[in-house]
């Protein structure tokens, strides 16, 4: 079969298509044959050696974080699974691998899609959709609360907006100017067009905030959080907090404590909380979000469909930013 894959970390953003064997899987796995994957700024971070303090993979490596596809082969120990599924997956951390024609995926992974979306909707929903439930987990969030949702122009905001909405949260975001139509439409209460406006001069006392933008931004968004709040970031660094929540090592949890000091730092000032998130795969929190899309109908936005052929424009596309929605490879 074709897979798209890695020698080594490199700054190019380039997969060589090779052959490899079919996987073969074990008792508790099902075999997949891929129909779509969600293409995400993680697997380019990935390319790059970036989450490999995260995540230390083995080379070679096959690229994908997410996909769709067809149940071909169960492992003895599945059940309520059958042949013909039509499955979506945030494959496991230690086992992705979406970007080829077979997957063996585990069977506490996968869920089944909701018919009404199509093969190209479906593969953009598992790996964000579970960040912002994951995102909504730590932050203990409420109906009737206010999140402050950086950059949810992008793929993540896609899916975190409809969800946060459908908690019965009051959403503000911040975006490029030429998306406001299209989240305002997914369910956003007020829109910021970064470019324009300064969020910090408009938006205060929200309780919670989803960081997809790190750095200064990162900083500044304590700012409008209200005293006691807490604040989920997607793209600053990791935490000791976040360290022992992965159950990670001595040496990790001293290490991200250093790294993530600053943030618990500033965060403790107006006794608020920071946390970190690398999404992590989850067959039974993907089964609810299939319920709540199957109850709100949510659309997901996609970008662009690109074959699997095409699989280098597709990450570059992804790189270059200026995101409507989810980028897609199909099959
Ligand atoms: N830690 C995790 O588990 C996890 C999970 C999912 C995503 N992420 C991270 O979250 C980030 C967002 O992911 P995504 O898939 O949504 O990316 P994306 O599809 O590329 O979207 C990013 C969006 O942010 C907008 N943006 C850029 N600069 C901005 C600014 N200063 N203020 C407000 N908006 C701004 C962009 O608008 P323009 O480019 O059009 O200006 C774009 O629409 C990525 O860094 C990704 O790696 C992390």
């Amino acid at each position: 079969m074709k897979a798209a894959q890695i020698k080594k970390y490199k700054k190019d953003i380039s997969l060589d298509i090779v052959s490899v064997d079919k996987p073969v899987i074990n008792d508790n796995q099902v075999l997949v044959k891929t129909l779509t994957a969600g293409v995400n700024p993680v697997d380019n971070m990935i390319i790059r050696g970036e989450v490999k303090l995260v995540v230390p993979y083995k080379m070679p490596l096959t690229l994908g974080n997410e996909l769709v596809g067809e149940i071909v082969e169960l492992g003895s120990n599945v059940k309520n699974f059958n042949i013909g599924d039509r499955i979506f997956s945030r494959l496991p951390l230690n086992s992705i691998g979406a970007f080829a024609e077979y997957v063996a995926i585990d069977v506490d992974a996968i869920a089944k899609v909701p018919e009404y979306l199509s093969d190209e909707e479906a593969a953009g929903v598992p790996l964000t959709a579970l960040t912002a439930m994951q995102a909504f987990e730590l932050l203990n969030v409420k109906e009737g609360k206010t999140i402050f949702i950086s950059g949810g122009s992008g793929s993540f905001g896609a899916m975190a907006i409809p969800l946060a909405k459908s908690l019965g949260l009051k959403v503000i975001t911040s975006g490029s100017g030429a998306n406001k139509e299209r989240v305002l439409l997914l369910g956003a209460d007020k829109y910021i067009d970064y470019k324009k406006e300064n969020y910090l001069d408009i938006v205060s006392d929200v309780d919670y905030v989803i960081d997809t933008l790190g750095g200064k931004s990162l900083e500044d968004q304590f700012s409008i959080l209200k005293k006691g709040g807490s604040l989920v970031s997607l793209k600053g660094l990791p935490n000791k907090d976040f360290a022992k929540r992965n159950n990670m090592s001595f040496f990790k949890r001293l290490l991200f404590g250093f790294a993530g000091r600053k943030y618990d730092k500033i965060a403790s000032r107006n006794n608020q909380k920071y946390y970190f998130i690398f999404v992590h795969s989850d067959g039974k929190q993907l089964d609810e979000v299939a319920s709540i899309f199957n109850e709100k109908h949510i659309k997901p936005s996609i970008d662009e469909v690109f074959s699997f052929e095409d699989i280098n424009k597709a990450l570059n596309k992804v790189d270059n930013g200026s995101s409507k929605g989810k980028t897609i490879i199909k099959f």
